[in-house]
């Protein structure tokens, strides 16, 4: 863990990503798709009765959770209101009841117990994991299932080695979300994997992070000059066949309620 996040600084840049981040998070879109097949795999219930998710964003997990699961009643949240209207067309008539809570999940007025609680590409921006964990799992059915991804500490590796900042505070190992979970919960199935992104050049991998939101301020300060010297560096350090590479490390947790 690192400095506590300016969560100001962290919503604005969501805000200002809202209109392409849905089509330029394909890593996060393959994510999501992932850690809805992963709680099917781990042996969830077809049918889920009530539904939190939070950090729903433009709904890359909603609508991958939608596709594989019948949810009878579903609460989405995001720190960014703005995400409400990209979610409701997504949902649209395959719940019956469904609302939307604004703001950071640390406060959200939860009204559990729920049968699943999810979240994919946001636990990393929580300053305090565990003490969420712990309000989560008040909010859980005995037996209910949480599905959550994060990033590993190989998250954007290359970015951190060449000294940028606006680094996500959370970057935790399997091993270390196992020594945060809340008593009562367990760990039911775990995975990292890395998956690697290439571009052309230093201003397209900028521009990708701006459009995701993450780092959204990454080579925000650098000089012209700056920014040549660390196109540089890069190239010699992490390009395959040319292109400059970028790694994801995603970290995938699905966790149950003793019954
Ligand atoms: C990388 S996006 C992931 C969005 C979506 N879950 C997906 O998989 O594409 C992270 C989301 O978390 C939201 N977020 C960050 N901190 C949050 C907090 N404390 N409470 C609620 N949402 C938060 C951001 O606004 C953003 O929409």
């Amino acid at each position: 863990m690192t400095a506590r996040t300016d969560s100001a600084r962290v919503h604005d840049s969501f805000r200002r990503s809202l209109g392409s981040y849905h089509a330029e998070a394909s890593v996060q879109a393959r994510i999501a798709r992932h850690l809805a097949s992963l709680l099917a795999d781990a042996g969830a219930p077809n049918a889920f009765d009530r539904v939190f998710e939070f950090g729903a964003g433009t709904g890359h997990l909603t609508g991958a959770l939608l596709d594989r699961f019948t949810v009878s009643e579903l609460t989405l949240n995001d720190l960014v209101s703005e995400c409400r209207p990209y979610l409701a067309p997504l949902v649209g008539d395959r719940v019956s009841g469904w609302s939307f809570l604004s703001g950071p999940v640390e406060f959200a007025p939860l009204s559990g117990p729920y049968d699943l609680i999810s979240s994919a590409s946001t636990v990393q921006w929580l300053d305090d994991p565990a003490a969420l964990l712990a309000r989560l799992a008040n909010h859980l059915r005995p037996g209910g299932w949480m599905a959550l991804s994060g990033f590993g500490p190989g998250q954007f590796a290359e970015l951190a080695e060449l000294g940028a900042t606006g680094a996500a505070p959370h970057y935790a190992t399997v091993a270390e979300w196992r020594g945060l979970l809340p008593a009562g919960v367990s760990l039911v199935a775990a995975e990292e994997r890395s998956d690697r992104q290439h571009f052309a050049d230093l201003r397209a991998l900028l521009r990708h992070l701006r459009q995701t939101g993450v780092n959204g301020r990454t080579g925000g300060a650098w000089t012209r000059g700056q920014l040549a010297a660390i196109e540089d560096a890069y190239r010699q350090r992490h390009s395959d066949g040319g292109k400059l590479r970028l790694t994801y490390a995603p970290v995938y947790l699905i966790l149950r309620k003793e019954i």
